[in-house]
């Protein structure tokens, strides 16, 4: 495998990944966001978690980006899938839903595979209950992005692409 330096500087973290060809990211959406559109719709919108990859994958486009999405109610298969990623993916757009507040096993994925990683979420977690306002992953984001609804994550595709591009014209 062939380590990619050229992202490595992001955020102070490693990145790795393919030098040259389109911009990946990779999009990872947490537990429970299968149900987006029917689950407190209220706070997380009408928009179906299909209709939200259909339209990163179209924006993707757009942007001449690689786009792939995936989605997980379990804390392994969100782990698996991050080191899955390692070097083939410059941004990782990781939404970890509840495990957010809990998962020490993600937060060692994201430091293990060395992929910036930007942090998404729909609502605005610091209006909420006190017990989302911690993130074991917020010290180790390149950034994070929350309150806009489906809206967060096409904001996060075009900061990734910005990030990938800045990473690959530093390095040269
Ligand atoms: C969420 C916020 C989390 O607190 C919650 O557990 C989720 C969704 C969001 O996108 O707003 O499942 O990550």
């Amino acid at each position: 495998m062939v380590m990619r330096a050229k992202a490595r500087d992001m955020a102070g973290q490693g990145a790795s990944g393919g030098a040259s060809g389109p911009i990946a990211v990779l999009v990872i959406h947490g537990p429970n966001l299968n149900l987006l559109g029917e689950r407190e719709p209220e706070i997380y919108g009408r928009t179906r978690l299909a209709d939200i990859d259909k339209e990163l994958k179209q924006l993707g486009r757009e942007l001449e980006m690689k786009v792939e999405t995936f989605q997980s109610n379990s804390e392994g298969g969100i782990v698996d899938r991050i080191q899955q990623a390692r070097g083939k993916c410059d941004v990782l757009i990781l939404n970890p839903g509840a495990y957010t507040h809990t998962s020490v096993a993600i937060r060692d994925a994201i430091q293990a595979v060395s992929i910036p990683v930007i942090e998404v979420h729909l609502s605005n977690v610091y209006r909420r209950e006190a017990f989302r306002h911690h993130s074991t992953i917020a010290d180790i984001a390149h950034g994070r992005i929350m309150g806009f609804g489906a809206e967060s994550y096409s904001l996060a595709l075009r900061a990734a692409r910005t990030m990938a591009e800045e990473s690959r014209r530093r390095s040269g």
